[in-house]
């Protein structure tokens, strides 16, 4: 069955869609190509699916880029990830101002250079009252870090008695996440074969609808999204309840 965008009922799209953008390299191996070239054809991947997600007007777009844990990979291909988001983000910037798309990156910032965060602290205050898209892009994110730092965050206020430990609910605890004002995701997208979430949004994804393609990620075509996007469409979601036929 060839997808379109007909083939969806446009008023039960998701809300939030998150992806783990996975088999860059794998992809660029099997075309003999070096892996850095696979990162190259994933970020133009990830354009066009960003524009895809804008076009749907689905408000939330989650992007995992890059994850805590990468910073184990060679030193060589960790750069050369570096610079692809440098180039990537500088060259996009207006892309982003003019279609209304606000950019928020998730994620441990100090890890990275000077002149990255800068960029990124610019590009999210230009455009922080953008509501058309909100492009969330996890970089030296992990799961566990985010929910440790809340922890942290959390016991601070309390030593300083600027929080009772009574009050702690969830929703002071999702204030202390990196995620804050972005709602759940209601549909995760993996790609490459990989059935796992990699320290993904380990907190946010509780009822989140999962789904997994053996596609890799530089050839995740606007069909294979469409897909995943009708997939989601036939799932029943019960949050734990009872289904009233
Ligand atoms: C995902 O592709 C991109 C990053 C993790 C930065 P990979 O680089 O993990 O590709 P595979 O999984 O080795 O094929
Ligand atoms: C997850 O992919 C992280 C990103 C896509 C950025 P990995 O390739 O790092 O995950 P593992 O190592 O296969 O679990
Ligand atoms: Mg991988």
């Amino acid at each position: 069955m060839a997808f379109s965008s007909f083939s969806l009922d446009l008023s039960k799209l998701p809300k939030h869609v998150a992806i783990i953008m996975d088999g860059n390299g794998r992809w660029a191996k099997k075309h003999g190509f070096p892996r850095f070239y696979g990162h190259k054809k994933g970020a133009e991947t990830a354009k066009k699916v960003i524009e895809k997600t804008y076009e749907l007007r689905i408000p939330y777009l989650t992007l995992f880029a890059f994850s805590k844990e990468n910073w184990k990979r060679p030193k060589k291909e960790v750069e050369t990830i570096l610079e692809l988001f440098k180039v990537s983000l500088a060259k996009e910037k207006h892309f982003l101002i003019e279609k209304g798309i606000r950019l928020k990156v998730i994620g441990d910032r100090k890890d990275f250079s000077e002149d990255l965060v800068d960029l990124i602290e610019e590009i999210e205050e230009e455009t922080r009252h953008n509501s058309k898209l909100t492009l969330c892009l996890a970089l030296s994110y992990g799961g566990r870090a985010e929910i440790l730092k809340a922890v942290k965050d959390i016991s601070t206020k309390v030593k300083q008695g600027l929080l009772d430990p009574e009050t702690i609910d969830e929703k002071v605890f999702r204030e202390h996440l990196y995620t804050q004002d972005i709602p759940d995701p209601d549909l995760l997208i993996r790609t490459s074969g990989e059935e796992r979430l990699s320290n993904f949004l380990l907190f946010q994804i509780a009822y989140t609808e999962l789904y997994f393609t053996s596609v890799y990620w530089p050839e995740f075509t606007e069909e294979e999204y469409l897909k995943a996007l009708y997939s989601y469409q036939k799932r029943e979601r019960r949050f734990g309840g009872v289904h009233e036929f």
